[in-house]
């Protein structure tokens, strides 16, 4: 990772106030997206990866069970040479959907229910580009619609309701891309779509991403996802990054026991199996999170060094992991507690 990177997170805590005391949803999170690069954030569900790409857009909504709540983001977030924490929200809003735009999840909720496909593609201009003359305007909608594969002015008089599933999200993609930003944040785009349209998606981006050189921060809990279409992944577990680094490099020679047990958790073709190997428990809320490593009430090797925050350890061409152990002493560690696949194993 030697090129300057496009967005540096560094040391990203995200606390929030709750009956039981201050709580960090996001825990000293830090890791850095490559100029043209496509990086997944990978993690279980609640394991903060919406949050995070929220805080980076300044989008976070402190609502809990219908109630606002105070979230307090500390650390730096680095895009252009500025912590986009320091900015005002003015500043932010300039550079949303401009430099930095987001695809959601479900674009019926982000999409305007009540405007047709066209005037919402040219309000998307018109915003950060007031000196435009209308007829750009719809010039530039109608050849970022094409490279989203919709073609015809027809389109631009239909409302969202009106659209398939999959159509909806080339749109909202479309809308991401109208002002051809640097940063492209999607999260989880592809979970509502089924698997033919989920496919399509993730080459329209991939193409796309090569044609505009953007870097794109994709959220997904899919593995299968992360190896098709990753450069980098990014895996966090409990409000923290675990483990980093080159796609490849990090399937190939995973270092966290988190990670190893994901990648054990996924079933092979041609791999005979009486029972898939899951990763025990749940991943505790964060008001419950433990002291130290926050994968110890769940790791088959922890021991009562993990109740310290574990040291960073780098590998190879940007690899890096967080573990107290290093992977000779993983290779030989017999688990002493029988909570885990790895101690079942060695006990039965
Ligand atoms: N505004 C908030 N205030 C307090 N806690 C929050 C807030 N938003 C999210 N959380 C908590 O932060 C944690 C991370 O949530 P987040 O939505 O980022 O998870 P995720 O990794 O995106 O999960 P999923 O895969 O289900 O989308 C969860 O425990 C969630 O309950
Ligand atoms: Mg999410």
């Amino acid at each position: 990772m030697d090129q300057e990177p496009l967005l540096d997170v560094r040391d990203l805590y995200l606390s929030v106030q709750t009956h039981q005391g201050q709580a960090h949803i996001l825990d000293g999170v830090s890791f850095s997206l490559r100029k043209g690069k496509v990086t997944c954030l990978v993690g279980e569900s609640g394991c903060g990866k919406s949050v995070t790409s929220l805080t980076i857009m300044g989008l976070q909504h402190p609502i809990v069970k219908g109630k606002r709540t105070a979230l307090t983001a500390t650390g730096e977030i680095l895009f252009q040479q500025q912590n986009l924490l320091d900015l005002t929200d003015q500043e932010m809003e300039s550079l949303r959907g401009n430099q930095i735009a987001m695809v959601f999840q479900e674009p019926m909720t982000s999409l305007n229910p009540v405007l047709t496909i066209g005037e919402q593609l040219a309000e998307a201009v018109r915003t950060h580009h007031p000196e435009l003359a209308e007829s750009d305007i719809e010039t530039k909608v109608l050849a970022t619609l094409e490279k989203v594969q919709i073609s015809g002015q027809g389109r631009l008089d239909e409302y969202p309701f009106q659209l398939s599933g999959g159509m909806r999200q080339r749109i909202m993609i479309a809308m991401a891309l109208i002002n051809e930003p640097q940063l492209l944040i999607a999260d989880e785009p592809t979970t509502a779509l089924d698997v033919t349209v989920q496919a399509q998606i993730l080459t329209l981006m991939k193409d796309l991403q090569d044609a505009h050189q953007a870097s794109i921060l994709f959220i997904t809990h899919d593995l299968g996802v992360v190896a098709e279409i990753a450069d980098d992944v990014v895996v966090m577990y409990g409000g923290h990054v675990v483990e980093s680094g080159p796609v490849e490099q990090v399937f190939r020679d995973p270092q966290h026991p988190y990670l190893i047990g994901l990648l054990n958790s996924i079933p092979r073709i041609g791999e005979k199996k009486s029972s898939l190997e899951t990763i025990k428990g749940m991943v505790p809320p964060v008001t419950k999170m433990p002291q130290g490593c926050r994968f110890n009430t769940r790791c088959p090797f922890a021991t009562g060094q993990c109740q310290q925050k574990p040291p960073r350890q780098d590998h190879q061409a940007g690899h890096s992991s967080h573990c107290w152990f290093t992977p000779l002493e993983k290779h030989f560690a017999i688990p002493n507690e029988p909570t885990c696949i790895a101690k079942e194993k060695i006990h039965a």
